[in-house]
């Protein structure tokens, strides 16, 4: 790649990518997702995000927990929504990067740990986000995945991170589907313009 993808370029061709080709992620390549996924803003730059990369067995271990979990909810007549769909995806990924909120640090007191946890999850939202654009930007195709959250009480203790807020994974590969865009509300639709009386636009 000669010129680097603009930011507006990434947000415009990013799409959600749950079909991957057969074929590995270099090292080098995922280092470097990874180095842009941290510059997202934080609050109190606290860069409260854990990554966990899961390749090749572990990430299989990730797509047969949620696969189980889809069975087990189907047979007791619960609706697992997309979970057994998404769990095909991670199947299908050479890369699946979990995102883990680091517990707050002993000096935020008890009482704030739910605002702590609000802004926080914010934060690693952010960083999620750059991890998608950033590997649109670089020729891969990534699902942000929530569906993670139905298996929350296994995989903490299975990576490691028990004691941290899962906030979900992000399935990286090279896009085997080009989708086009999904639907969106325009933001004239979902955005209130409160202006001064005399301010104008002109
Ligand atoms: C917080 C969040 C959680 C998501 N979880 C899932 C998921 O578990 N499985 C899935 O297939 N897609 C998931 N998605 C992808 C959305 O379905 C997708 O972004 C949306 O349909 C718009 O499509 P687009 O990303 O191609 O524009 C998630 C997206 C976000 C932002």
């Amino acid at each position: 790649m000669d010129q680097p993808m603009s930011a507006l370029a990434a947000m415009a061709q990013r799409r959600s990518i749950r079909s991957f080709q057969d074929r590995p992620i270099s090292h080098e390549l995922l280092e470097e997702v990874l180095a842009h996924t941290v510059l997202a803003p934080s609050a109190k730059n606290a860069q409260p995000w854990r990554m966990v990369v899961l390749e090749g067995e572990r990430a299989a271990e990730l797509a047969r927990m949620m696969q189980t979990r889809a069975d087990e909810m189907a047979e007791a007549g619960a609706d697992s929504g997309s979970l057994a769909w998404t769990a095909q995806v991670v199947a299908q990924a050479p890369v699946t990067v979990v995102f883990y909120n680091a517990a707050p640090p002993p000096e935020v007191p008890a009482r704030f740990h739910e605002s702590y946890h609000w802004v926080m999850v914010q934060s690693t939202g952010a960083a999620i986000q750059n991890m998608c654009l950033a590997a649109e930007a670089l020729g891969l195709g990534s699902l942000w995945i929530c569906d993670i959250l139905y298996v929350h009480d296994q995989v903490g203790p299975w990576l490691g991170h028990a004691e941290d807020d899962l906030v979900a994974a992000v399935s990286l590969g090279y896009a085997a589907e080009s989708p086009g865009p999904r639907p969106r509300r325009p933001w004239q639709e979902v955005t209130e313009w409160h202006k001064h009386p005399a301010a104008s636009r002109e």
